[in-house]
């Protein structure tokens, strides 16, 4: 086989011809190589899927050396400056191609007409601590959603899985506005659909009629940059979630939860943290110290994949300026320049190849914006619900997936008597 692995099994001198396809192996091959008929056969062992691909997709193609990203094969950078929706690109990453304009317009009406949130969240909302945590509060709110679609939980019908898309990706807006209301004590402000997507959310939020061009484009900029990359953990929670049939509400609660973690989604919260704490330049050379030290993490600093400059942290960089022309520079701006001066060109980062992600200066706009800290996880959350459905879209329909179940290692005890509890 001229696309192939030859494995050498040095307890038992047997040979194994493995076939190589798309540049992976099929791991199951393995169970075939044992020592004897009762022998269970050799497993992969990858803690934290460091190369492990679990699917074949066709969404997101990812080159972490070269710093490349591409939704559909549409590279980011283009995307980002020359779509004028959201909604377009959202409709290119779950359908795989840019819509015509009948398209275009159908998506958005299916969408935009799902702004409306049935009355009983809001009641649900209400419940909540004014100072609970918007995560916590979106993670809730996604998944009593399922409570009102009882149909969704028929994933295998196309029309009802559709119907769960137009509906998350409608809802998500409106909840995250209400949310974010609700903090504050403020009423809820109704979807105007004369808007775009973004405006709309903006509007939603901050109980305007009209939102201004600057900030309706960084909002959609920063939507699309956040829409979809590939199997990252909250995507493969999506997924994993979607492999066991539960309903995509669920599911899209599931993957909100993990995206909240500080080492995902959460990071964005956590670099305006950070920044607050190294308060001025003068403090950067003593905080870089201690992340060399082990002492702590830069956030907003390196990435599973990316072993380049994320190549949406320079298109944020940039739309940061343009934020900034209409907000005034967030102080903050010169800590984040300094702290990536002083990184990239210090051998710690270098040799470990950590650059700037996505996560470090987005927070700055959001500020500007008004946006609160605690607030920039539900903001990558509402640009990533159309990756999590694209995905489990793809999962559900992909023939060759089942149910995800890792298998482990079993390191514990052998069979061992119980010792009842006066002889312990
Ligand atoms: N600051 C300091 N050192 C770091 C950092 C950082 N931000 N990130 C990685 N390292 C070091 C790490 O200590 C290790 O060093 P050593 O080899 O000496 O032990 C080496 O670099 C490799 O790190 P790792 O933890 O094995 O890498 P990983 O692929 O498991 O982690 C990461 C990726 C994103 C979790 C990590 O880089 C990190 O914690 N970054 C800060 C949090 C952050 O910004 N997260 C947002 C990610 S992008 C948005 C998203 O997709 O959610």
């Amino acid at each position: 086989m001229v696309n192939s692995l030859q494995i050498t099994d040095s307890r038992t001198q047997k040979q194994y011809t493995i076939p190589i396809e798309n540049g992976a192996i099929r791991t199951m091959e393995l169970r075939n190589i044992k020592v004897n008929d009762d022998d269970f056969g050799i497993m992969g062992y990858d803690p934290a899927f460091m190369n492990t691909a679990s699917v074949k997709s066709k969404i997101t193609y990812i080159d972490g050396d070269k710093g490349i990203l591409r939704y559909r094969g549409y590279p980011i950078e283009q995307l980002a400056e020359e779509s004028h929706s959201f909604l377009e690109v959202a409709y290119l990453i779950f359908h795989g191609e840019l819509p015509t304009k009948d398209q275009l317009d159908e998506w958005r009406s299916n969408i935009m007409s799902e702004c409306f949130i049935p009355e009983s969240i809001a009641t649900i909302l209400k419940g909540f601590d004014l100072s609970s945590h918007p995560m916590g509060m979106l993670v809730s709110l996604l998944g009593a959603l399922s409570t009102l679609y009882p149909e969704s939980q028929n994933i295998h019908d196309p029309t009802i899985r559709m119907k769960q898309v137009y509906r998350l990706m409608g809802h998500t807006p409106t909840l995250c506005a209400m949310i974010f209301r609700h903090t504050k004590g403020l009423p809820f402000q109704e979807p105007n659909l004369q808007l775009s997507y973004s405006g709309n959310f903006l509007a939603m939020t901050f109980g305007t009629t009209t939102v201004h061009p600057v900030f309706e484009r960084a909002m959609r900029v920063l939507l699309i940059l956040h829409a979809d990359h590939e199997q990252n953990c909250s995507t493969n929670v999506m997924r994993c979630i979607g492999s066991s049939l539960a309903n995509p509400y669920a599911a899209a609660a599931g993957a909100t939860a993990a995206l909240w973690g500080p080492l995902h989604g959460g990071a964005n919260e956590e670099v305006l943290k950070m920044l607050d704490e190294i308060r001025t330049i003068e403090n950067v050379p003593a905080f870089i110290k201690e992340v060399k030290e082990g002492k702590r993490r830069l956030m907003g600093f390196g990435h599973r994949v990316y072993k380049n400059y994320d190549p949406r942290a320079r298109v944020i960089k940039q739309l940061a300026y343009e934020v900034f022309e209409v907000t005034g520079k967030n102080p903050k701006l010169e800590i984040a320049l300094a702290l990536e001066k002083i990184a990239l060109e210090d051998e710690y980062f270098i040799k470990r190849r950590l650059y700037p992600n996505v996560d470090f200066y987005s927070g700055l706009i959001y500020q500007a914006m008004g946006f609160p800290t605690n607030f920039f996880t539900v903001l990558f959350a509402l640009g990533r619900m159309i990756g999590w459905l694209a995905q489990w879209n793809e999962h559900i329909t992909d023939p060759e997936q089942k149910i995800a179940r890792p298998r482990q290692v079993y390191v514990g005890y052998d069979e061992r008597p119980y010792i009842p509890i006066n002889q312990r």
